[in-house]
C-alpha cells in the first residue's frame, strides 16, 4: 500500500516538473511564430521563405511533432539567413478561409512559403527535429546543386533515391532554364543536380549534352531524356519514377514507391507472396509480365505476406489463401485468385482483361446463429435474406465505430422486437466496413443509412427522423404482405395483416 502512494506522489511530482520545465521553455520565447487570420498574410508577405504548420490543437501527430518542430524552430533561427517556422490552429474556425486557401485535408499539413507566400510548396521532409532542420535547409538554398567533381556527385547522390540531373555544354539558354524551372517546382519530391561534364556523374560515359538523366533505385537504373519542355520533363519524370513492380515490404526505403502506386489511378495488381520463401520464384515472371501489360492501364504491386497483413485482415482472407493475386479496379471493384503459382498469373490476368473473372465481393461469414431481434446480414447473405426472403426487409448500414449508430442501436432493436412475431417483416443490419456494399443498388454515404425493401420489391431509403415513432410509421405505410402469405393464408386473415393502426396499437 505504501509503495503504491510513494510511487503516485512520485509520478505527481515528477507531473509537476514537467509541467515547470514547459513553463520555463514557454518564458524563454517560442522559436515556432502563432500565426492566426489576422495576421498571417502580413507576417507571411514580409517573408522570402517561411515554413507554415497547419495544426489542430486535439490532433495526436501535432502534439508529437510540436517538440521537433521547436526544436527545429531554435536552430534554423540561427541560420544564415534565418529559417522562420510558424503554426496555425487551422481547426480554430476563425481561421477557416485559411484552412480552404491552403486546401487542408489533414493534420498536420505543412506548407513551405516563398517569395512572401507567392510559391506554395508541400514539405514532404521528416518530422523530428535533425530531419527537419536538414530538409529545410537544403529547401532554402538553390533547388538544383551543381556538380563539379565525382566527389561531389558522390555527397549529393543518394543510391538509393531518384536523383535528376541536366547535363549542359554551359549553363544558360532555354533548356538550362526550364531545367531549374523543372527543379523548383519538383524540389520537395526529387533531388536535382546540374553538371558541365558528366564524367563525374555514376555510368555517366558518352552523353550528349544538354540530356535529363534520372538515377533510380530500381528497374534500369539510368534512363535519359532530351525535350526540355517544362511539361514533358515533368511527364517523363513521373513515369520513371514508378517502378515496373512496386515492392510492398517493411523496408522503409520502398514505402513512398507503394503511397505512390496506391495514389495511381490505374487499375492496382497486388501480388502477396511470403518474400522469405517464394519471392525467387514469383518475382521475375512476375516482372516480365508487368512489363508485357504496360499498355493495359495496370500497376503492379509485389507485397510481402507480413507488410500486407492489414490488407489481408480487411479483404477477411487468411494467410493460407496466399499467394494471392488481387485486382482492384479504379471503381473497387475487385478481383481475386488465391493460392496462385507463377505460371498460372499470365492465364488469370488474361482471363481478367477478357472480362472472364467474377468480382469478389468482401464478406464476413454468414453467421450460423441469427436470433437476435435484428437479424445479421452480410454481403453473401444479402441476397438470401433481403433480396429472396419474400419480406419487408429494414436494413441499416452501419459502422462499428459510428457513434451515431451506437445511439441508434437501441432503437432498432426496440423496432425489431415489436415486430419479432410477424413473420413479414424483417428488422437487419449490415455492417458496411467489413463487407461489399452492392453500390448500384444502395448509396451509403454516411452512418447509420436505411433501407427499406418491401415484400413486391420496392426499394427505398428511409430519410425520416431516426425515433421508433417515426419509422414504425413508415414501415406500417411501406410494408405490403409478402406473397408467399398470400398464397398460403386463407382470405380472411388479410385484414388484420393490412390494419396499421392496430398494428401499432399493440407496440
Ligand atoms: C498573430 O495574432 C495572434 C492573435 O492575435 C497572436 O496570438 C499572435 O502572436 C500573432 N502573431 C504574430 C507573429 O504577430
Ligand atoms: C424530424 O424532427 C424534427 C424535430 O423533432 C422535425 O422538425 C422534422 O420535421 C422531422 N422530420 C421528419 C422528416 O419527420
Amino acid at each position: 500500500m505504501e509503495t503504491r502512494v510513494f510511487s503516485a506522489i512520485l509520478v505527481l511530482s515528477l507531473a509537476l516538473l514537467a509541467l515547470l520545465n514547459v513553463s520555463a521553455v514557454a518564458e524563454e520565447g517560442e522559436k515556432v511564430l502563432t500565426l492566426d487570420h489576422s495576421n498571417f498574410s502580413d507576417v507571411v508577405s514580409k517573408h522570402d521563405f517561411i515554413v507554415v504548420e497547419f495544426y489542430a490543437p486535439w490532433c495526436g501527430h501535432c502534439k508529437a511533432l510540436a517538440p521537433e518542430y521547436e526544436k527545429a524552430a531554435l536552430v534554423l533561427s540561427s541560420h544564415d539567413p534565418p529559417i522562420v517556422l510558424a503554426k496555425v490552429d487551422a481547426s480554430d474556425e476563425a481561421n477557416r478561409e485559411l484552412a480552404i486557401e491552403f486546401q487542408i485535408q489533414g493534420f498536420p499539413t505543412i506548407k513551405i512559403l516563398k517569395n512572401g507566400g507567392k510559391n506554395i510548396q508541400k514539405y514532404n521532409g521528416p518530422r523530428e527535429a535533425d530531419g527537419i532542420v536538414d530538409y529545410l535547409k537544403k529547401q532554402a538554398g538553390p533547388a538544383s546543386a551543381e556538380i563539379k567533381s565525382t566527389d561531389d556527385a558522390g555527397n549529393l547522390i543518394n543510391e538509393k533515391k531518384i536523383f535528376i540531373v541536366g547535363v549542359f555544354p554551359d549553363f544558360a539558354g532555354e533548356e538550362y532554364e526550364n531545367f531549374m524551372t523543372l527543379a523548383e517546382k519538383l524540389r520537395s519530391d526529387y533531388d536535382f543536380g546540374h553538371t558541365l561534364d558528366a564524367k563525374y556523374l555514376p555510368r555517366g560515359e558518352l552523353v550528349q549534352k544538354p540530356t535529363l538523366r534520372l538515377l533510380k533505385p530500381f528497374d534500369e537504373l539510368v534512363v535519359d531524356f532530351q525535350d526540355f519542355q517544362v511539361a514533358a520533363m515533368e511527364r517523363f519524370i513521373e513515369e520513371a519514377s514508378i517502378p515496373v513492380v512496386t515492392i510492398f515490404d517493411k523496408d522503409p526505403i520502398n514505402h513512398p514507391y507503394v503511397v505512390k502506386f496506391f495514389q495511381s489511378p490505374n487499375a492496382k495488381a497486388m501480388l502477396y507472396v511470403k518474400f522469405s520463401k517464394e519471392l525467387d520464384s514469383f518475382q521475375s515472371t512476375y516482372k516480365d509480365i508487368a512489363k508485357q501489360s504496360k499498355d493495359k492501364g495496370i500497376s503492379f504491386l509485389l507485397g510481402d505476406l507480413e507488410a500486407g497483413e492489414g490488407a489481408f485482415k480487411y479483404l477477411g482472407l487468411k494467410e493460407d489463401h496466399a499467394p494471392l493475386l488481387i485486382i482492384q479496379k479504379p471503381d473497387r471493384q475487385k478481383y481475386l485468385k488465391t493460392n496462385i503459382e507463377p505460371a498460372q498469373i499470365a492465364p488469370w490476368l488474361k482471363d481478367y482483361l477478357d472480362g472472364l473473372v467474377k468480382p469478389f465481393i468482401r464478406s464476413e461469414p454468414i453467421p450460423v446463429v441469427n436470433d437476435e431481434p435484428v437479424k445479421v446480414v452480410v454481403a453473401d447473405s444479402l441476397q438470401d435474406m433481403v433480396f429472396n426472403s419474400g419480406k419487408n426487409v429494414l436494413l441499416e448500414f452501419y459502422a462499428p465505430w459510428c457513434g451515431a449508430c451506437k445511439e441508434f442501436a437501441p432503437i432498432l432493436d426496440e423496432i425489431a422486437v415489436s415486430y419479432a412475431n410477424d413473420p413479414d417483416i424483417m428488422i437487419a443490419k449490415l455492417d458496411a466496413t467489413a463487407n461489399d456494399v452492392p453500390r448500384d443498388t444502395f448509396e451509403v454515404q454516411g452512418f447509420p443509412t436505411l433501407y427499406f425493401r418491401s415484400a413486391n420489391g420496392n426499394l427505398k431509403q428511409y430519410e425520416g427522423n431516426r425515433t421508433k415513432e417515426d419509422i414504425i410509421d413508415f414501415i406500417q405505410k411501406s410494408h405490403v404482405k409478402s406473397a408467399l402469405d398470400d398464397l398460403a393464408e386463407p382470405e380472411s386473415t388479410k385484414p388484420e395483416a393490412v390494419n396499421s393502426n392496430s398494428a401499432k396499437d399493440e407496440l
